[in-house]
């Protein structure tokens, strides 16, 4: 459904962000701003501003800034269409849907009271469940005899379906109506003697009432009490229910995933259950499926911080992967992803009542961080003291590092990746760009071989890295890169205007530059301009640090690092426009001679070469470019 507009527009100049975000948070007027305790993290003296002339909300600690709607699609979890139906109701206006036809309308609102209804049937079989679990001594002893409270069941709405055929007949006056059928309650059988025959979907198992983050009852999970097969059954398909996109225990948990700051995802109902028992209440679950990119998305509304749980055997590692897929496009800098394995024979309702919170605790702050996951991934099989395993490890890691957002986490992995595979970040992006497509003969095992010319640096007053690197410099000259990092040391802001070519470029290059270009760009990205003298602080985190402040010695007069660009500013970006375009045509010079080099052998290198060539011209086409080989 798309919404116009000026229908978004309309609703926000009538509502007031004080009013809206005051509902969730307790405001205090402070000057011509309210103060409040942020509810996106956790802290103890208020940062949340929240600014009635602007509209909008920011909060000085964890960075979440917008308008009303955002609050409730932040807060609630809503989606923008949920969020503008909100708005619109609160003041008794009617959505409207900008391409639909009449019919399309009245269907929608069908749809709409439809899965209200739904919702609504759902809900009466859930109480239902739970009147029954009190009246079963089995099934209350079930739950009992796998430790789970009477408190945490009644959280969760755990209920039991008995035994027989109709069971639901009890609960509801009609049990021919068709939404017991289309809820997923109740099977229609084959036809017998021109009766068709009806039953209980759920017959004799303990229930898990699947809820959406407004705490509607969407579906069931049934799990038999004893080894009966299947251990577990779920409510079908149906408008208000996919497994592919609903986690159970969300709902539930979704205030303490703020409180804790992190998502627990684990893979079964009883999980959920028993961690939010035992001192995790911010766990939830897939259902039954491989986590999806949909599932990963949902989460990411909530938190900037989801650790997966899995059980330690091949099945969980292969679980974690699939988990890895899903959340690989999904995870920028400003988001934590982590990976944590329990002992093979455990899940994490098992561990945790064996074990106890603290041993839980401690697998959680063990936890893998997604980086260390797909190197572990990509090398599995791979034996990297060989050339053939070397490569077979950057073929399998290219799909995984390509899927991810651009950032500085990506560019840290390219260079570890560059590094276990004995290749400059470059030279790995080379490899990568002209690999055979995945799936196609011979492409895994292709031995890369090492370029084993000698690296062509300008001397200078320039500190050298100590360390030994056996991978192959740069050729580019090295002034050109000290020009480079002193203009964006001075010029943070510049970074606004360099593209992904340029970037890698940048990064790619060998230390101290690259690991420079990559802190300073992450700097950029997580804090935005800051003066010389805060970069100079951070610096001390890094190995580059000497040869930064040597670069700035004295220069500390050139920082135009401040809140008002000034002319300096679009100098400095000019400066590096065309520096970089230097920069980029001698290395696409430096890629030519290789590939004609290698179009001795492979024939593959004489389009590369045409491919460098026609990027190399088109560059310089777009300005004066100098003598490649000259002075900067
Ligand atoms: N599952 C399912 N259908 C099955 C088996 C499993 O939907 N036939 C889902 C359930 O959500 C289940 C999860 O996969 O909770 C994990 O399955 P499994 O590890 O087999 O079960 P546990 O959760 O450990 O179940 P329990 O502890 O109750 O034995
Ligand atoms: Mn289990």
């Amino acid at each position: 459904m798309s919404i116009p507009h000026t229908f978004v527009q309309e609703l926000l100049a009538r509502a007031d962000v004080v009013d809206i975000v005051g509902r969730h948070v307790q405001l205090k007027k402070s000057g011509a701003n309210f103060m409040g305790l942020c509810p996106f993290h956790s802290e103890k003296s208020p940062s949340f501003s929240v600014s009635p002339s602007k509209q909008f909300y920011h909060c000085f600690g964890c960075g979440k800034s917008g308008d009303a709607l955002n609050f409730l699609m932040e807060h609630t979890g809503a989606s923008f269409v949920e969020a503008v139906q909100d708005l619109a109701q609160q003041f008794g206006m009617r959505v409207p849907e900008d391409d639909a036809s009449p019919q399309d309308r009245a269907r929608a609102a069908e749809q709409r009271k439809k899965q209200t209804t739904l919702t609504e049937v759902l809900e009466k079989a859930a109480l239902a469940y739970q009147k029954h679990l009190k009246n079963s001594p089995r099934a209350a002893s079930y739950f009992k005899g796998r430790g789970v409270t009477g408190q945490v069941a009644k959280q969760f709405g755990l209920g039991y379906a008995p035994e027989g055929w109709h069971a639901l007949a009890g609960a509801f006056a009609d049990y021919d109506d068709p939404l017991l059928e289309e809820s997923g309650l109740v099977i229609l059988g084959e036809e017998k003697d021109g009766q068709s025959h009806r039953y209980d979907r759920f017959r004799d198992r303990v229930m898990f009432p699947i809820r959406n983050v407004k705490g509607e009852c969407i579906g069931f999970g049934g799990r038999v009490l004893g080894d009966d097969k299947p251990k577990y059954l779920n409510s079908p398909e149906t408008p208000v229910f996919s497994k592919g996109r609903e986690l159970y225990g969300l709902f539930e948990a979704r205030n303490a995933i703020r409180d804790e700051g992190f998502a627990l995802v684990t893979e079964g109902y009883m999980d959920v259950v028993a961690l939010a028992q035992l001192g995790f209440p911010n766990a939830v679950a897939t259902l039954g499926t491989a986590c999806t990119p949909d599932h990963v998305h949902k989460l990411f509304r909530f938190t900037d911080a989801v650790i997966f749980s899995f059980d330690g055997d091949s099945a969980g590692r292969r679980a974690a992967r699939k988990a890895l897929d899903a959340a690989l496009p999904l995870a920028t800098d400003v988001r934590s992803v982590k990976f944590l394995f329990l002992p093979p024979e455990h899940d994490p309702d098992s561990f945790i009542r064996e074990h106890g919170k603290e041993a839980f605790a401690r697998f959680v702050s063990e936890s893998v961080p997604l980086s260390q996951f797909l190197i572990d991934a990509a090398r599995d099989g791979c034996d990297l003291q060989t050339a053939e395993g070397r490569a077979r490890f950057a073929s399998n890691a290219k799909p995984l590092w390509e899927v991810m957002p651009a950032g500085a986490l990506k560019q840290q992995l390219l260079s570890e990746i560059a590094d276990l595979v004995q290749l400059s970040n470059r030279e790995l992006l080379e490899v990568w760009q002209h690999a055979p497509a995945r799936g196609s003969r011979n492409s895994a095992a292709k031995p890369v071989t090492k370029d084993a010319e000698p690296p062509v640096w300008n001397e200078g007053p320039r500190p050298r890295k100590a360390k030994q690197s056996n991978r192959p410099n740069s050729r580019l000259p090295a002034a050109r890169a000290d020009h480079a990092a002193r203009i964006l040391l001075g010029n943070m802001a510049a970074f606004d205007t360099l593209t992904n070519e340029d970037l890698a470029l940048l990064c790619g290059l060998e230390a101290p530059h690259g690991p420079l270009f990559v802190w300073l760009q992450a700097q950029y990205h997580e804090h935005g301009v800051q003066p010389w003298g805060a970069l100079r602080a951070g610096l001390a985190e890094l190995a580059s640090q000497t040869y930064a402040l040597q670069l700035m010695s004295g220069l500390e007069m050139l920082d135009n690092n401040t809140d008002i660009p000034g002319e300096q500013s679009a100098e400095a970006k000019d400066e590096l426009r065309q520096l970089l375009n230097r920069m980029l045509v001698e290395q696409l010079k430096i890629n030519e001679t290789a590939a004609i080099q290698a179009a001795k052998t492979d024939p593959c290198a004489l389009l590369r070469y045409r491919e460098f060539q026609t990027r190399r011209m088109a560059l310089e086409a777009t300005g004066p470019v100098p003598q490649a080989t000259g002075g900067v």
